[in-house]
Formats: C-alpha cells, structure tokens, sequence
C-alpha cells in the first residue's frame, strides 16, 4: 500500500453520477457520456488492483434508472451487455471475479444471461471482487431480505444485524469503509442503505467519465484522514 494511504479500506463504493451533465456540456448525446463512462470504470477497476484494494462496487442502474426515456433506459441495457462481453477475458485474467447485485429477472434475457456467464467463468477470482449494482435498490433489497427471512421461517429472536446481512445481496462483501459519489451531489439515492451506515462519505464534483486514477487516490486519502468513532468518543 502507497504510504500516503495511511489507512486502505478494503471496500470501495462508488456512485458514478454525472454521465450526463458530462455530455451536455459538450454538446453531446447523453448516450456518449455513458459510452465514456465505462472508459471511466476500466480505469478505476485497473487502480484498484494497482492500490491493492479487494472490493470496488459501482452504482450503475438503480431501480428508479427505468423511469428514464426509453431510449436511454435501452442504450444502457445494449452498453452494459458489450462491456460484460467484451472485458470478461481480460477482467479473468488479471485475477477480478465479478458479481452482480439487484435483480437480473426484469432484465432483457440476454443480458441476464451474460451477466450470469461472467460471474460463473470468475467465481474462483481472489484479486479484487469487482460487483456491480445494476437494476438495484437498497429498498427492494431490503424487501427481498424480509420475504426470504420469513420464507425460511426464521424466529423473531434470532433475526439480528448478522442474520439480515447474510440475507442481502451483499451477504459475502464488507461493508464499504469509502463510499465515492462523483458530480457533487450529496444523496444516496437508494444506494447500500443497510451496508453504509459507517461508511466514510467522500463527495467530488468530478463527472464520472472524468473520474480517474489520480481523483481515486485524492478519495482514498482523505478517507485514510478521517476519525471512524462508531458512536465513541475517539478512534485512538
Ligand atoms: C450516471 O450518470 C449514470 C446512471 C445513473 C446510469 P447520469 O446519467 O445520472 O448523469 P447526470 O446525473 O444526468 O449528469
Ligand atoms: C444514482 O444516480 C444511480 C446510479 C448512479 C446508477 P442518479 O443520477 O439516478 O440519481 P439521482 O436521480 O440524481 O438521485
Ligand atoms: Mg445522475
């Protein structure tokens, strides 16, 4: 680990915001700031094996994303299904295993379906765990949790913080010690609402599709800064 890291969280989360804005101050399509965007995700998946950390999440459609035009909602579906497709052999060969959070049923079959593949053909991977949120809740993740737990006819004294967490989609990650939101807005957004009760906030103006090495070292410091008291009175 880079000295200047002082502490290196093992988890990153990253709501990538600004894709459009990003665009429209060039006068392009908001379909290329998406395009560029995933430029972005291949340079911070390659950092974070650089700085060694071992879980990268990205927000990359939440549940409310479907409300957009048509048009948009299709580009990202077709944008996410060539990514898979086209970075699984590298993503497999530099050790990532990739994982997937929300839910695949209401996606195009296809889509699924090779969201499935590359999380099968990387399933042995120990480098980094690289997941990423696509058609996700926090809240629909929350429901699905409760209707599993009373599926299985758990006991009411044996649901505890332990428990619901093995029964969200997140069961086999940390819980992210960095939580990045770039473009300046300061939301979640309906992003890890159980799993980022601790986390460290870390806010850029930075637009995803410029979002780069250097800005995720600036994150990873300013997290390293900061006094984690959990509710005492000092971290020391
Ligand atoms: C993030 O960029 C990508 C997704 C939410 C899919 P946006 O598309 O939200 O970009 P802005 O916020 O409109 O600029
Ligand atoms: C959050 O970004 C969702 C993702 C990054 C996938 P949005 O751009 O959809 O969030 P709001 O609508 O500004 O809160
Ligand atoms: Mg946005």
């Amino acid at each position: 680990m880079p000295e200047e890291f002082k502490k290196l969280p093992t988890h990153i989360a990253i709501i990538m915001d600004g894709n459009g804005r990003w665009a429209t101050a060039r006068g392009l399509p908001r379909a290329e700031g998406h395009r560029v965007g995933t430029e972005a995700v291949r340079r911070v998946v390659r950092s974070c094996i650089d700085f060694g950390i071992k879980y990268l999440t990205i927000y990359a459609f939440s549940t409310e994303n479907w409300a957009r035009p048509q048009e948009e909602v299709n580009g990202l579906m077709m944008l996410l299904e060539t990514v898979v497709v086209n970075e699984l052999d590298e993503l497999h060969r530099e050790g990532v295993r990739i994982q997937h959070i929300g839910r695949l049923e209401s996606l195009p079959a296809g889509l699924g379906a090779k969201i499935k593949k590359a999380v099968e053909v990387t399933r042995n991977n120990q480098r980094l765990v690289f997941t990423i949120a696509w058609n996700y809740g926090g809240r629909d993740e929350i429901i699905c949790a409760i209707q599993n737990i009373i599926k299985d006819g758990i006991a009411p004294e044996n649901v505890t913080e332990e428990l619901v967490s093995g029964y969200l989609f997140t069961s086999n990650s940390p819980d992210p010690e960095l939580l990045i939101r770039t473009s300046g807005e300061q939301r979640l957004s309906n992003f890890l609402l159980w799993q980022t009760a601790y986390s460290e906030w870390v806010v850029t103006p930075v637009f995803w599709p410029d979002f780069d090495k250097e800005d995720l070292r600036k994150a990873i410091i300013e997290y390293g800064n900061r006094d984690r008291r959990f509710g005492k009175v000092s971290s020391k």
